[in-house]
């Protein structure tokens, strides 16, 4: 993949035709904390109450077309030293490098963006393999396993916890 042609920018509401490709798929919301979305209309409503309004969610571009997503939640009060990283992809364009690309891209900004804030966290499923490559590509350190400790798809599930922080290399 040519990364010229990935770029990261806010949703719009004219993202909702491609948002819906990807975003009605369950292979791309099997792990993600939000339902597959069924409709035109819920995506509508998604673009507008959840990814427009969050605090740093961008599209994955692939020449402009939305192909997917990496967002980045800062916590609040004395906990706004950590954020929490996420990401998902559109089935047909994994295993090209492209999030690896994008969350590059992320990271590099993010620290600059949000004052205060030195460590970023992921939480990934034990079996969501590519995910956890993702990570340690981009520099992030498998921190550990939290037993029994997110609530996914009606399941309690096990998940490895990652980290980069402000003082680490990206690679
Ligand atoms: C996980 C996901 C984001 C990866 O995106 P991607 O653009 O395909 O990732 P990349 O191509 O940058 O890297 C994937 C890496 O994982 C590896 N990989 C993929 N599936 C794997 C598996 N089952 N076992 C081991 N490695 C695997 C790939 O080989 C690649 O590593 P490599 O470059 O060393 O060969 C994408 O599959 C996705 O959207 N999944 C659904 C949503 C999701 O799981 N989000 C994360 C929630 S924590």
């Amino acid at each position: 993949m040519d990364a010229a042609r990935i770029s990261l920018r806010p949703f719009k509401v004219s993202d909702v035709d491609d948002f819906l490709k990807w975003g009605g798929d369950n292979r791309v919301t099997r792990y993600l904390r939000w339902d597959t979305i069924s409709s035109r209309e819920e995506a509508l409503a998604y673009l507008e109450k959840v990814a427009i309004p969050h605090p740093w969610r961008r599209s994955i571009c692939l020449d402009d077309h939305s192909i997917g997503y990496v967002s980045i939640k800062p916590e609040t009060g004395d906990d706004r030293c950590r954020a929490r990283v996420s990401y998902a992809l559109a089935t047909q364009y994994w295993g090209q490098g492209i999030v690896t690309i994008a969350l590059k891209m992320a990271v590099s900004n993010v620290f600059n963006e949000f004052p205060g804030l030195v460590r970023l966290e992921a939480l990934v499923e034990a079996d969501n393999k590519g995910s956890q490559r993702v990570l340690q590509k981009v520099g992030f350190l498998k921190e550990g396993l939290l037993r029994k400790y997110g609530f996914c798809k009606g399941e309690i599930r096990d998940m490895f916890v990652f980290s980069l922080l402000l003082t680490d290399v990206i690679l």
